[in-house]
């Protein structure tokens, strides 16, 4: 007989899932049993600093009291409505996410991916019912290197390879522009373009920081072409770079705005598109639609999400704690680090190759009580809860130039 999951050892665990979990991840061999704030602790009790904050979906750390508490009150009352009947939490989870944001209305789904094929939907309806786009023409701009979720349509303007083998054939209308590259960008837009699409900073592609104003330039240049400028924060929002969204580093506001991860405060999975209201207006009655999205227990936690995010608490921690980054990170230039890149609470940085992959990297840090995920090649990421600490984010530095030290 299998003993029951809380009596096995971590690699009882890990040696359990291999026959009957797919393997489309690979993850550190960790196995996480418990966790509060910036920190977890493994099946044996052992402790971790969380310096990837699942991928900035925990930016108020694990178990946020203000999020349980806002979840627990709703388990006690209404769970599930589908939107087939309204619920009495929606109106105001809507009202304040597009006040926080600047838009106008707001279109609640579950995961990342949904959202942005959400809002490839209501970019191709909007140019179709208000440009004037002939039929089946929409065309949508993107950026190499891109991250946008693993769906069909989104994988198919992908420039990855491993994201696209094999899952074939793919959707159509769409064009590939270089990120960062204006003229490009000029270039691909046309009278049939409902919308250019990117990320304001490309997490996975290794935290890839654009020129200043190449923000303010997509936004003059998809206005001046008469398209739809689609931000994809699901990342980059929510306060990690130091700002409420990253856009708002450069004052630009998006027709559409996609936010995830962290809007589900690390409890369940919240989505939503926001955009203006002659955009989302296109969208009517049995047109598009998610059973779980918008439903009681997601609008409860997401609106205490919102909550915390209008105290501008974690913005400004994540804008002091940045400096703290930072300054570490450039004291460990040369030794060890060849490079980083950095906004906020979040940081990419290149390893010399020399002393291992980014994945060898990360693993020598968990055993040093430090967990992070490497991207490609010999990058990691860095991205704490912004409820970490100035001390414990130092002592985070110091021991990823311990392991830099002893590495090679
Ligand atoms: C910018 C961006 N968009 C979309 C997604 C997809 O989100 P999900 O994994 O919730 O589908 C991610 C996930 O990493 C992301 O970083």
């Amino acid at each position: 007989m299998t003993a029951p999951a809380h009596a096995r050892t971590s690699a009882d665990l890990i040696r359990a899932e291999e026959p009957v979990l797919a393997h489309n991840y690979h993850p550190l061999p960790v196995v996480v049993a418990r966790a509060e704030g910036a920190w977890v602790e493994d099946v044996e009790g052992r402790r971790y600093l969380d310096m990837l904050a699942g991928y900035s979906a925990l930016n108020f750390g694990h178990r946020h009291p203000a999020l349980i508490q806002a979840a627990h009150d709703q388990l006690d009352r209404l769970t599930l409505t589908s939107r087939a009947f309204h619920n009495d939490r929606l109106a105001e989870f809507a009202e304040r996410l597009a006040a926080l944001t600047g838009l106008d209305m707001v279109l609640p789904m579950n995961t990342g991916a949904e959202a942005v094929e959400s809002g490839i939907k209501v970019a191709r309806k909007w140019a179709y019912d208000v440009k004037g786009v002939p039929d089946g023409q929409a065309t949508i701009v993107v950026a190499a290197d891109n991250f946008h979720g693993r769906t069909t349509t989104i994988v198919s303007f992908s420039t990855d390879e491993s994201a696209r083998a094999g899952f074939g054939p793919f959707t159509p209308g769409f064009r590939i522009v270089p990120y960062n590259d204006l003229a490009a960008l000029e270039e691909a837009v046309d009278e049939t373009t409902a919308a250019v699409l990117i990320e304001p900073i490309q997490g996975e592609a290794g935290v890839i920081i654009p020129d200043a104003g190449y923000l303010t330039g997509v936004r003059e240049l998809t206005r001046r072409k008469g398209c739809l400028f689609i931000a994809d924060e699901i990342q980059s929002g929510l306060g990690r770079t130091g700002r409420t969204l990253a856009v708002e580093h450069e004052s630009v506001v998006p027709d559409v705005l996609l936010l995830g991860k962290a809007l589900g405060g690390g409890i369940v999975p919240v989505s939503a598109v926001v955009a203006r209201r002659e955009v989302m207006g296109v969208l009517g009655p049995g047109e598009h639609g998610s059973t779980f999205g918008g439903n009681p227990l997601a609008a409860a936690v997401g609106t205490a999400v919102v909550e915390l995010l209008e105290t501008g608490e974690f913005q400004r921690r994540a804008d002091e704690l940045g400096l703290v980054l930072r300054e570490g990170l450039q004291a460990l230039e040369g030794q060890g680090v060849t490079g980083f890149r950095a906004r906020g609470l979040w940081a990419g940085v290149d390893v010399d190759p020399a002393l291992g992959t980014g994945r060898e990297i990360s693993e020598r840090l968990m055993r040093e009580g430090i967990l992070v995920k490497d991207t490609h090649g010999s990058t990691i990421r860095l991205a704490p809860p912004l409820t970490v600490t100035a001390d414990e984010l130092r002592s985070a530095l110091g021991t990823l130039e311990k392991v830099l030290g002893q590495a090679g």
